[in-house]
């Protein structure tokens, strides 16, 4: 949701702290701040807007020179994104400065408590009632880490919270509770941050912080406890990516260099999970055969574009394991009282592993007593740190809102998952687990042909600009394509963009057809005849109704011909993988139309990369 990072060390913490937060933006971008501790006073600056608006006023009136510093970009919950409810917040006696992730649930209340002792709030966030609480804890105290906790104790809901205090230009204190906090450990240097992108142009490695801890960090000292004061050691890890990879390389937008990036992420999502005989190795998930045998129910649980890559998921392996398999909006879960138990296999997939809703699902299921393996990208997230066992899809970070190379690496993910229950429950047969492990093992290059083709795609998103509604229509694994497709649309282009399930469509849909909307259709491989054939009928169905039709088939597929009027060919695979294939002219559709359209692709309006609230 926003983005976070504090640094103490020789350099000059302005700098590292704006350069810390131009990689954390895709996080929240509606406006940010920065704090620093210089000679027992805390200076600040803030702005409403995107992150170049703070640089413009810290060129015009710069900060003093300080090692000791915290920034933020939000993405806004509690109050409208003006100058004033910016963070960081400090506290009215300007002792301590604190910026925040998350929201925390009964800043109503503290709010009341401490008006009625005589502060005067300045902003109206949920945020300055923690930085208002804990210098009223600090004067009581004296210490900040123990004004921490004693914060943290008081606060409901979910909050990364990162503070430093005046009287001590050395040292940062930051909490969590269901928010991400990550600690980047350097030489004769620290780091705090919402995601190690934030400092991995100045250190890889890493510390995961576990859930209600509360971390202390100085230029040479990194120390962990609990909300109660006990010593707690986190997990330090190397990051196995580097500086350059959050780079945009030449593009224009991150969302156009990770569509590219597709084929390389697909095959190291891939790389390793089976050997020279197809037989798949996914050691890392380390859940016995017993028990996967014992499954009776998966619940494949997400949010946003996951979900899409969940419904695919879906079809797979119940096709390949005959085991039911429900795909469930995260948020939606636990409201329906879903029936899950140790005999369910809950699946979870998330780019970023911080979804909120995502991960209060995993903890429903678990407390009902199911395994959770979580498909996430992000190494050391609270969500796969939270499940069983963890696939990661190792796509690399994913700077573009609109999330690309996740989906396809979550499919890549889930396909090998599928095929890995059926191998293990002996549904498929060992030669044919290995037929569909080759056909994985030739995507990458298949994709690759599918984008070498943006060309004759960007060209057909500018003769389209005009238009102002899109529909996409599929079945079976077309169905979430369709769905993927016009979120894409929506989400960077601002267009009317609607996914169906092309049968349903004549069940009413089919009535906002007007002469001319455009209606991309995915068209399945003609393996499965009546599959094939019936999407074909829907084509005339709203070719009869004066659309203009997108045909997205398989090379060579002459059925379709006198009825697109544009037609994406696309290499011959089989139905269930095809959606690695069909999503990757969606994706250039929708940056480039939104480029051409003027709009910001990779901080969309009122998005965030990662919904950490819910
Ligand atoms: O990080 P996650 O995969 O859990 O995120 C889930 C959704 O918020 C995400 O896919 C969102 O829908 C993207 N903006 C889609 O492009």
């Amino acid at each position: 949701m926003c983005g976070i990072i504090g640094y103490v060390g020789p350099m000059d913490a302005a700098r590292v702290v704006m350069d810390g937060l131009r990689r954390l933006e895709y996080r929240g971008y509606d406006s940010s701040g920065i704090a620093l501790g210089v000679d027992g006073r805390l200076y600040f600056a803030k702005r409403a807007g995107k992150l170049a608006k703070l640089a413009e006023l810290l060129a015009d009136s710069p900060l003093p020179v300080s090692h000791q510093g915290i920034g933020h970009t939000r993405w806004a919950t509690h109050g409208g994104p003006t100058d004033t409810n910016a963070h960081p917040h400090l506290s009215s006696d300007e002792q301590v400065a604190v910026v925040h992730n998350g929201i925390i649930e009964n800043f109503a209340e503290l709010r009341e408590q401490l008006e009625t002792d005589g502060v005067v709030f300045a902003s109206q966030t949920d945020t300055e009632v923690a930085s208002q609480w804990l210098a009223r804890e600090l004067r009581a105290c004296g210490d900040l880490v123990q004004a921490m906790r004693a914060t943290c104790g008081r606060l409901k809901g979910a909050f990364t919270l990162v503070a430093i205090d005046a009287a001590h230009p050395d040292t940062i204190v930051a909490a969590r509770r269901n928010s991400p906090l990550v600690v980047g450990v350097g030489e004769g240097e620290n780091f705090v941050a919402s995601d190690v992108a934030a400092f991995i142009e100045h250190t890889r490695e890493a510390i995961e912080l576990g859930q209600d801890q509360v971390v202390v960090i100085t230029p040479s000292t990194v120390v962990i406890t609990d909300f109660d004061g006990n010593v707690k050691k986190g997990r330090q890890y190397r990051v196995d990516w580097d500086a350059k990879s959050a780079e945009k390389t030449g593009y224009d937008w991150f969302m156009r260099k990770e569509i590219f990036e597709q084929p390389r992420a697909v095959a190291d999502t891939l790389l390793g999970r089976f050997d020279a005989a197809g037989h798949l190795m996914l050691d890392e998930v380390n859940i016995g055969d017993d028990e996967l045998r014992a499954i009776d129910k998966i619940v494949i649980l997400a949010a946003g574009t996951a979900f899409y890559a969940g419904m695919v998921a879906r079809y797979a392996i119940e096709h390949w394991t005959r085991v039911p398999c429900e795909v469930e909006l995260a948020s939606e879960f636990r409201y329906r009282d879903p029936i899950v138990g140790p005999r369910t296999l809950c699946v979870t997939i998330s780019q970023s592993g911080e979804t909120a809703d995502t991960l209060m699902a995993i903890r429903h299921a678990r407390a009902q007593g199911a395994r959770v393996i979580a498909i996430c990208n992000t190494v050391g997230a609270t969500i796969p740190r939270e499940s069983d066992a963890v696939l990661y899809t190792r796509a690399g970070p994913e700077i573009g809102v609109a999330s690309t190379k996740g989906f396809t690496t979550q499919l890549a993910a889930c396909y090998l998952l599928g095929l890995w229950l059926a191998q293990v429950r002996g549904t498929k047969f060992g030669d044919e687990v290995a037929d569909m492990v080759d056909e994985l093992n030739a995507m990458p290059a298949l994709m690759q042909q599918v984008l070498d083709r943006a060309e004759s795609i960007y060209r057909l998103a500018h003769d389209l600009a005009a238009n102002k509604d899109f529909l996409f229509i599929g079945r079976h694994v077309g169905y979430p394509v369709a769905l993927e497709g016009a979120l894409k649309l929506k989400e960077i282009a601002y267009l009317h963009a609607e996914g169906f399930a092309a049968g349903e469509l004549k069940h009413g849909p089919i009535a906002i057809i007007s002469p001319a909307t455009p209606v991309f259709v995915i068209v399945p491989p003609r393996g499965r005849d009546q599959l094939h054939d019936k999407v074909v009928s829907n084509i005339q169905e709203v070719r009869a109704r004066g659309a203009r039709v997108l045909v997205l088939a398989e090379a060579g597929d002459e059925s379709v011909v006198p009825f697109a009027s544009t037609l994406i060919q696309l290499p011959s695979v089989s139905t269930l993988l095809q959606p690695m294939l069909a999503i990757l002219p969606l994706q250039m559709f929708a940056c480039e139309l939104a480029t051409v359209l003027g709009h910001d692709v990779d901080q969309p309006r009122n998005l965030a990369k990662s919904v950490t609230v819910e």
